[in-house]
């Protein structure tokens, strides 16, 4: 059964967004879309699916910050509050969760969640602590929630990953559903940090797409060395003036190496243009 308001309801405090969805769960299904805000056709393609699959569909939009770093864009961030509700009222979402950071992360708070391992590679290795304040902030956002599925993009296939892990580890019976990249017509990869890409910055951004199509074209054509299919995607990388903060290609779950290139291997890749870091992967195949 779906809830059928047409009405947009903006909840702000955790207790009273914990005693909405007890109610639900006595007989609703409850999807969940994790969101910093200022939302694109990425976040709205997830919502589609929670509406899709789950009776009520939750948006939280909240600019979480144990999750920057301290010389990151926290202060810069784009946000449009307006905007992304707007978004969501024709999206027919029903509930938006907009907590407070003080109501997260209370003057008393002092429990991390730590994901060892598959959070302290690749971009855990760039930006210490990123990945303790993500999980942290969906955990907690999941016990006020209460979704029994979260769907997220695998645009961030190293958060899904680690928030999978943590979801397993803690035995919350909450299952995340993996959605699609969103691409632009060009194939650059939907991103709210997109919109700090000016001028020349936004084609350039292009080589991450073009480093992963040039990967997938050497791969069908036999390459498996994935030493070799990183040295062809680092070039395209570099001639569109791209810095690269790495290029790997991993094994789907663990995140760990691969040096001979499967069928689900992973290629995955952060790499800075002008001042704005931006993150994509790949299937190899
Ligand atoms: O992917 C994001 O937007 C954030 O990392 C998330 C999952 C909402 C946690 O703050």
């Amino acid at each position: 059964m779906k809830i059928e308001n047409g009405e947009l309801s903006i909840i702000h405090t955790p207790l009273e967004m914990q005693a909405l969805s007890q109610n639900w769960q006595k007989g609703l299904s409850i999807g969940f879309v994790p969101t910093m805000g200022f939302l694109h056709e990425g976040h709205l393609s997830l919502v589609q699916e929670s509406n899709r699959m789950c009776d009520v569909t939750v948006v939280s939009i909240f600019v979480n910050p144990s999750q920057f770093g301290a010389n990151e864009d926290l202060s810069s961030y784009p946000r449009n509050l307006e905007r992304d509700l707007q978004l969501l009222s024709k999206h027919k979402v029903d509930y938006v969760f907009i907590p407070k950071a003080e109501d997260i992360y209370p003057p008393t708070y002092r429990t991390w969640v730590n994901v060892t391992g598959i959070s302290e590679v690749l971009c855990g290795a760039s930006r210490p602590g990123h990945f303790t304040g993500v999980a942290t902030v969906v955990l907690k956002l999941v016990n006020i929630v209460k979704p029994g599925l979260m769907f997220m993009g695998e645009k961030d296939y190293q958060q899904v990953t680690v928030l999978k892990a943590m979801l397993k580890d803690l035995n919350v019976p909450t299952t995340i559903i993996p959605c699609p990249i969103m691409r632009e017509a060009d194939g650059l990869a939907m991103s709210s940090r997109n919109t700090y890409l000016k001028g020349e910055a936004r084609q350039q951004a292009l080589c991450l797409y073009k480093a992963i199509l040039m990967a997938k074209q050497l791969y069908r054509e036999g390459i498996r060395d994935t030493n070799m299919l990183c040295e062809a995607a680092s070039e395209i990388i570099k001639t569109n003036k791209g810095e690269i903060d790495y290029i790997e290609f991993v094994d789907p779950e663990t995140l760990a190496h691969v040096g001979y290139a499967e069928a689900d291997t992973r290629m995955i890749l952060a790499v800075k243009v002008g001042v704005t870091r931006l993150i994509d992967n790949s299937l190899i195949q």
